[in-house]
């Protein structure tokens, strides 16, 4: 069942309007205009957007093909993509940690369990750092292994591959890994790190804003492969795309040349110079 209006109404209740899915190029190319605001009189409350329309989209085919009885999240910011994870566990939970390291993220906390409550969803959102206080808070919250990870917090290789490693000490052999902002913050050498201790290749989901990539054993979840398939072009897909948008950015420069030379000429005409070019 889709559940973005159901976010956006919890949300409103809190007097937080959302802003999600802009397409960037409707906002002068900007690249943040498609991921989650949370606005208040006008301002932006948070740095820590929430994941984008499209991606909350994913998470709704990720979870009608598997249901994880225990799902973590790091990085809890204001608590979209907790929430969205809540709203989609059939009979599972999911707890989020967060260190506060941006802004607001602390009072995100409290926001997000303030939502779980009134919308009776199955999250809690509590304070810590990973890697240091991930087993920690999974034997208090969630007492078992992980079964679903979204990995979401500092958007660094060093940091993705120590956060993958300290939830993997405490999931499930078959768990599930999510990783947010992959493409967006160049954390392919965290991907192909953990793609080696993993002894599996991760899918790189390119239909989503963020650029996303999930490690699962195909095995374990032959209908994962099936569910993600539309956010994950083969790649002789990706190479007609791309060579559609470079011709299309240079027919803009060709057109843009064009123009330019024939106001050259024209003031050459009337300076009553040289033929024109
Ligand atoms: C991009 S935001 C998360 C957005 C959230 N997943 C969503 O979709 O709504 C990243 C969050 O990670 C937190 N963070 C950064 N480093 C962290 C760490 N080492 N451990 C836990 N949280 C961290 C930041 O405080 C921030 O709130």
């Amino acid at each position: 069942m889709p559940i973005i209006a159901q976010l956006v109404d919890l949300y409103r209740a809190e007097g937080i309007e959302i802003s999600t899915g802009l397409p960037p190029h409707r906002f002068g190319g900007f690249g943040g205009a498609p991921f989650t605001w949370f606005l208040k009189d006008g301002k932006s409350l948070t740095n820590g957007l929430g994941i984008a329309m499209q991606e909350v989209y994913l998470l709704e085919h990720l979870f009608a093909a598997i249901q994880p009885r225990r799902a973590l999240v790091i990085g809890n910011a204001f608590g979209w993509s907790t929430l969205a994870i809540a709203a989609l566990l059939t009979g599972g939970r999911v707890v989020a940690i967060d260190s506060g390291a941006d802004r607001n993220s602390l009072e995100g906390l409290d926001l997000t369990n303030r939502i779980a409550t009134h919308g009776k969803l199955p999250a809690k959102a509590v304070r810590g750092v990973s890697p240091q206080d991930v087993a920690s808070i999974v034997d208090a919250e969630l007492g078992g292994p992980v079964d679903f990870a979204f990995i979401d917090g500092l958007h660094t290789s060093e940091q993705v591959v120590l956060d993958y490693k300290a939830v993997r000490a405490k999931a499930a052999p078959d768990a599930v890994y999510l990783f947010h902002d992959v493409q967006e913050y160049g954390l392919g050498p965290a991907i192909a790190d953990v793609e080696r201790l993993a002894g599996q290749m991760a899918t790189m989901l390119w239909a989503t804003q963020s650029g996303m990539a999930i490690l699962f054993d195909a095995a374990r979840h032959p209908e994962l492969a099936r569910a993600v398939a539309a956010f994950a072009p083969p790649e002789s897909a990706l190479k007609v795309v791309r060579q559609a948008a470079w011709d299309h950015r240079h027919r803009h420069i060709a057109r843009w040349r064009r123009s330019y030379r024939k106001r050259l000429n024209r003031l050459r005409g009337l300076a009553g110079g040289p033929p024109p070019v």
